[in-house]
């Protein structure tokens, strides 16, 4: 991360949201939650920084951006309503990386199977595409079924390339605590810098030391949208206008950033 860690929860009060905060707070960093909802501060112990803001409303979002050197998106919709997963699920990701003024690490959190074409699978794509376009560090992972996996189900497995597109439980499971861990321990690797994976687990018990796993995997191409090995099945050339404006917006606009301060 860059500076003093402050690391901001995007989707706090969610499901995987809340253990992604008590895992930050666990390793000591100051832990900020974006809510919609004041009423949501309850969730949170002692110690956590809440702070209101609207995902679909870049104007509510200053607050919880500043100062920050980490930032956790978990937010999400699914289903396929067209204007919920434009305006959440993307918009969320456009909306704080636009109102962003310094650059700070980004862990994503997607979903495995967000390459098989959907309406709601497709916004959450240009959500990552937006993440590699920012020239930011990030690490972009793609949670199999949550908590369908079964107590000895615990190792964990990186897969690249989203080969598994059935929709069901059978393209892989994994424990929600296990996806906050890999977010906030993504935070702070070398290994997982550049990094899109598919996080499920298979039978074993879970490694001590993720570090291993993230450095195993090659980076996403340097040149390209995608994560590596993904299916070139979204061309830039069909997306919509204001897609291909907000890539052009991102793009560069923090290594500017890192030229002024020199
Ligand atoms: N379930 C699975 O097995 C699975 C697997 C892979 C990926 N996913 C994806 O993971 C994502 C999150 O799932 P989840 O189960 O953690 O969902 P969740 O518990 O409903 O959490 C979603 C979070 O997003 C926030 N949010 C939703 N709509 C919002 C809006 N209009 N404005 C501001 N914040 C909004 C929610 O805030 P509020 O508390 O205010 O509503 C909440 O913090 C989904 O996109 C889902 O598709 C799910």
């Amino acid at each position: 991360m860059y500076g003093s860690p402050v690391v901001l929860v995007v989707g706090a009060s969610g499901s995987i949201g809340r253990p992604a905060v008590a895992e930050a707070f666990r390793l000591g960093y100051d832990t900020r939650a974006l809510v919609r909802d004041p009423a949501r501060a309850k969730l949170f112990p002692d110690g956590i920084q809440i702070v209101v803001g609207d995902l679909t409303r870049p104007e509510t979002l200053h607050a919880a951006v500043e100062g920050v050197t980490g930032i956790i998106f978990t937010h999400g919709i699914g289903g396929n309503d067209p204007q919920g997963a434009e305006q959440v699920n993307y918009g969320a990701v456009r909306n704080v990386l636009g109102t962003l003024q310094a650059p700070a690490r980004i862990a994503l959190m997607s979903a495995v199977g967000v390459t098989k074409p959907s309406i709601g699978h497709d916004w959450k794509r240009r959500g990552e595409r937006l993440v590699r376009a920012s020239g930011l560090t990030y690490t972009i992972v793609r949670p199999g079924w949550f908590d369908y996996n079964t107590p000895d189900q615990q190792r964990l497995v990186l897969r690249q390339g989203d080969t598994h597109w059935e929709g069901s439980p059978s393209d892989g499971v994994i424990a929600r605590a296990q996806i906050a861990q890999v977010l906030v321990a993504s935070l702070t690797s070398p290994g997982a810098n550049r990094k899109t994976f598919e996080l499920v687990a298979a039978k074993g018990a879970a490694q001590a030391d993720l570090e291993p796993l993230f450095s195993a995997l090659p980076v996403d191409p340097a040149d390209g949208y995608d994560g590596i090995q993904d299916r070139d099945n979204l061309p830039i050339a069909g997306e919509p206008s204001t897609v291909v404006r907000d890539l052009d917006a991102v793009r560069g606009k923090f290594e500017d950033m890192k030229c002024n301060k020199q």
